[in-house]
């Protein structure tokens, strides 16, 4: 194979997907030569099991990489954490993301959110869908369980946006973070001498074997749950009402029967995710797919790529109810697999049921143009124009 037949990696290209397609099918595990990013040699995984076995063996994979770009901003970063120190820290923030947690915050949390989102427009007959609700209503789920004042989630949106856009504008980023530490602070000292039943709370009395967090390490959550919480869930949830409204009858059968909701949303999850790469380094000399990884590169992990892939999702391509039921990688696997799983799953299932019920005949407004979901690091659409009746 000539060098302009290999398919090229565009980090700046807003639709990944055909060219890893051709990774999957002509080089699944590549090679890449330093780039203006990074000046040594990556490797780039894009099938199903490829991906599974590097998420799932941190001693060959490490996840220390991400302490060099994001962990500059967010500071001391579970995401960047192995072995024991990783397995003690998730224990002790876990805690606050437990099952009984959850039930609580979807009555008290979670509905009420949605609900007022929608009381604000629903008499105009008309929506931008990411304006209006998908872009708000996870980060205001996220202020209210971290226990943060509620008319501040402006503020923490932009300060998750400029934390996560820190590589591009180093400033900016840096600002954020310090601003959102300053913030927090008073908050957190409160808390430690007047408890509330929120996050922050758990984050200050949670102890395993007589251990506590550090403030470094407090922060460093705080600073990664925003952004985390924040960005990834309202892009998911405009790719499933963008899946939905491409496919009015799919809609019409989803409306009438909301038994198949958990199936939009596995189903966009594994279609469109909104966080299609993560990143691991070789910490010693591997073999993934036959290809040898040597100790030190960069690995991307393309788990939109793998969630695609045609051997075990048959049209992977495509978004369609029906499939029979397999786990995709959309939230990861092994030791780091995301610990806000269950609070996405139950934002997106009461969030879609909620739109559902309250825009009755929503459909796409055809004066103004369709949604397109784009981006390489994070996927989704800008806007979600849709009428609907009143
Ligand atoms: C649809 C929404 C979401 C998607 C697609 C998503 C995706 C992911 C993925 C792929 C990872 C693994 C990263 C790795 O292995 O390096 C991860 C980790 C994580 N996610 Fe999520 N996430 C979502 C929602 C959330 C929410 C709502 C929260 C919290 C409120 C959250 C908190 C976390 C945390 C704390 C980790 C780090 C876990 C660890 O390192 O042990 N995520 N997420």
């Amino acid at each position: 194979m000539s060098d302009t037949d290999i398919p090229h990696l565009d980090f700046t290209t807003p639709q990944p997907y055909p060219t890893w397609a051709r990774m999957r099918s002509e080089c699944p595990v590549m090679h890449n030569d330093g780039s203006d990013w990074d000046s040594r040699v990556t490797y780039s995984i894009s099938t199903f099991s490829d991906a599974e076995k590097v998420m799932r063996d941190w001693e060959t994979f490490s996840s220390s990489v991400n302490a060099e770009v994001i962990g500059q901003y967010m500071g001391d970063l579970i995401l960047a954490m192995n072995g024991p120190e990783h397995r003690q820290y998730r224990n002790l923030v876990a805690h606050a993301f437990r099952a009984s947690a959850l039930d609580r915050w979807d009555t008290d949390v979670v509905v009420p959110l949605i609900h007022q989102l929608i009381d604000k427009f629903q008499a105009d007959g008309k929506a931008d869908l990411v304006a209006q609700v998908t872009s708000k209503y996870p980060v205001q789920v996220i202020c209210a369980i971290v226990g943060v004042p509620l008319e501040d989630f402006e503020q923490f949106h932009q300060w998750a946006e400029e934390i996560n856009t820190g590589p591009f504008d180093h400033e900016r980023g840096m600002a954020a973070s310090r601003n959102m530490r300053a913030y927090l602070e008073p908050i957190v000292e409160a808390r430690r001498t007047d408890p509330r039943d929120d996050l922050i709370t758990d984050l200050v009395t949670a102890e395993v074997d007589g251990e506590k967090l550090t403030d470094e390490k407090i922060y460093g959550f705080l600073r990664l749950l925003l952004p985390a919480g924040a960005e990834t869930t309202f892009r998911t949830m405009g790719n499933a009402l963008t899946a939905l409204l491409e496919r009015p009858d799919e809609l019409a059968r989803v409306t009438a029967d909301r038994s198949l909701v958990p199936e939009v949303i596995e189903e966009t999850l594994r279609w469109e995710t909104s966080v299609p790469m993560i990143s691991r380094i070789s910490a010693k000399d591997a073999e993934v797919g036959g290809v040898t990884i040597p100790s030190g590169c960069p690995v991307s992990v393309l788990v939109g790529a793998a969630d695609r892939d045609e051997t075990r999702f048959d049209d992977g391509e495509e978004w369609k109810l029906g499939r029979p039921t397999q786990t995709h990688l959309a939230f990861g696997t092994g030791p780091h697999q995301c610990l806000g799983m269950h609070l996405a799953r139950l934002e997106l299932r009461t969030g879609l049921n909620v739109i559902l019920d309250r825009l009755p005949n929503m459909r796409l407004d055809p004066s103004q143009p369709a949604p397109v979901i784009e981006g390489y690091a994070f996927r989704g659409p800008t806007a979600i124009p849709v009428l609907f009746d009143v």
